[in-house]
Formats: C-alpha cells, structure tokens, sequence
C-alpha cells in the first residue's frame, strides 16, 4: 500500500500546476506593422527584421512613441521590451492603455531609468473616469536593461492584472460594490513612448538626464494584442458573449499568484498608495480589498 499511496500525490505535484494556471495565453510575435503605428518623430523609431524588432530613440531633440491601430474593450496586451541600458537617468520609458476621451480611463506602466548599475523602478498607476493617484512602485528582480522581459494587462469586467514576466505585480479588482469607478465602457488604446524626465524621474528630479551619453535607445518585441476590437461599433464588445478573458479562471488570482503578488509586495516595494497615509489621509476603497495590506 505504502508504495501505492504515492502515486496520486505525485500525480497532484504534476497536475496541480496545470489545474491551478490562470495565466493568460501565451502571446503569439506579431510584427509591429500589424497592430502599431507611430505617433510623433518617425524618424527616431528604426525597424529591424520586418519590424519584429523596433527601436525607439531619445536624443536631446526628442523623444518618440507609438499607438495602437485599434481601440480595444478588455482583452490581454504584452510587449517585450529592453530598457535603455547604461546611464539611463532622467529617462522614462512607458507602456500603458488609456481611452481618449476627457474623463479618461488609464493603465500605467512607466519604467524610470537610473544611472549606471543603479536600480530602474517600475511604477505603476490606474485612472478611472480621470481621477488617478494611485501609484505603486516597486524595483525589479532583474536587471531589465539586459534582457527582454513580458510586461503585460490582463483586463475584465473583474480585473486589471499588471504582470511581469509570469509575475502578477499589481491587481486592481472591480470594486464598483464599494463606490469605485470601474475601466468598462470606454475603449482603449495601447501606447508606448521614450522620453525624458529628467525634473522628477531619477530619484525625485535630483538625477539629470546626462545628454553626452545619448541616444538612448529601448528595444521592443512581441506586440501581441488579443482584444475585443472595439473600434468596429460601441456596442460590439457588449454583444460579444464570454471570450477567454471572462472565464473563471480569470476572474480573479489563484493561490500560487496570490503568493508571487505577495512576494513583490514584501520584497520589491518601494511606495504604495494605499499606505501613503500623509499624502491621502483616508483609505482609498479598493484599497480594503487588497489581502495582505
Ligand atoms: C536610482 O538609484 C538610487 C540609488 O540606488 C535609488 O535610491 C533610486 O530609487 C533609483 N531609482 C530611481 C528611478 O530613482
């Protein structure tokens, strides 16, 4: 029996991963072209094999961007991106979704270069219905200048998931039960720019961007986008039914996020809003659904 016994919690060991996985899909490489487009100063943004790989360059000219073709209603969005390497103070790189309109809607990865071996952080923001302040920042695990890592959203009807790589570093969960405006009607667009920063970036605007060491250059990958089009009608991704992203598993973290969300937050956090009680005095809502704040 002893030998027998083993046999389905090895069986558990292998499968559990597999039962309990609720990372979005797997994005698939896309070149640029198909779902991006510049936005300002084509010139500082140069292609490289028939635009699965693009550049974007800061100079003390300028900076540049780019946007996505369509705009999209809930869905999962990833690039791949290398950070400008070496003395990168004063540079902001940034990746983020936001509709258009005045009350706008908006989620903010912005990655604040340092100087040379010096920590990049990642902050990260969410606006609904025009009201932001709510940034978290963290510092990576890794040095995000040497290789190119997954940033990605994962957005429902349930949840705005941040994740890094594999990790889920921020979740912003619908609280419209306790009065909180939720991103769910107003399409967005996906945006990436260079640019520079330099009166607040680099440890609070101390850090000047140091000019005789540009350009700066941000290599990006991937440019996945699998979203409900939402350009087509206003009321198409309303009659869509349930895609991928509503099902269950989707709806909300499991228990081996929960515990990678944990470990960023004991381990990499620098500055969260939801205990910045000097600069808001009273608890923001949502704030009270986090679990372990
Ligand atoms: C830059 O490095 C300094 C010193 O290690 C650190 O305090 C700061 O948080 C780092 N990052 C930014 C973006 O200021």
């Amino acid at each position: 029996m002893g030998s027998f016994a083993i046999v389905p919690w090895l069986l558990f060991l292998f499968l559990a991963p597999v039962i309990m996985a609720a990372a979005p899909r797997k994005p698939i490489d896309v070149p640029f072209q198909r779902n991006y487009a510049p936005t300002w100063a084509y010139d500082h943004i140069k292609y490289f094999n028939g635009g699965t790989e693009v550049q974007l360059t800061l100079d003390k000219y300028t900076g540049t961007g780019f946007q996505s073709k369509g705009s999209y209603l809930f869905g999962h969005f990833s690039m791949r991106i290398k950070m400008v390497p070496g003395d990168s103070a004063g540079t902001v790189t940034a990746f983020y979704l936001s509709s258009q309109n005045s009350e706008h809607d908006e989620i903010d990865y912005e990655f604040l270069g340092n100087r040379t071996g010096q920590p990049y952080i990642l902050q990260t923001n969410v606006f609904t219905g025009g009201k932001g302040n709510r940034e978290q920042r963290i510092y990576l695990w890794f040095d995000p200048t040497k290789d190119f890592h997954f940033y990605s959203v994962l957005w429902n009807m349930y949840q705005i998931v941040f994740f890094v790589d594999d990790v889920p570093i921020r979740i912003f969960k619908n609280s419209k039960d306790l009065g909180v405006r939720f991103p769910f009607n107003q399409p967005m667009k996906i945006y990436s720019s260079l640019w520079n920063a330099d009166d607040w970036a680099t440890r609070g605007g101390l850090e000047k961007t140091d000019w005789s060491k540009a350009p700066f250059i941000a290599s990006y990958q991937g440019f996945h986008v699998d979203g409900c089009e939402a350009s087509v009608s206003e009321t198409y991704c309303a009659t869509q039914g349930k895609r991928w992203w509503d099902q269950k598993e989707f709806q909300d973290l499991d228990g081996l996020q929960y515990r990678r969300l944990q470990w960023v937050r004991q381990k990499y956090t620098i500055y969260n809003y939801c205990t910045d009680r000097a600069r808001i005095s009273t608890m923001p809502p949502e704030c009270k659904r986090d679990r372990d704040v």
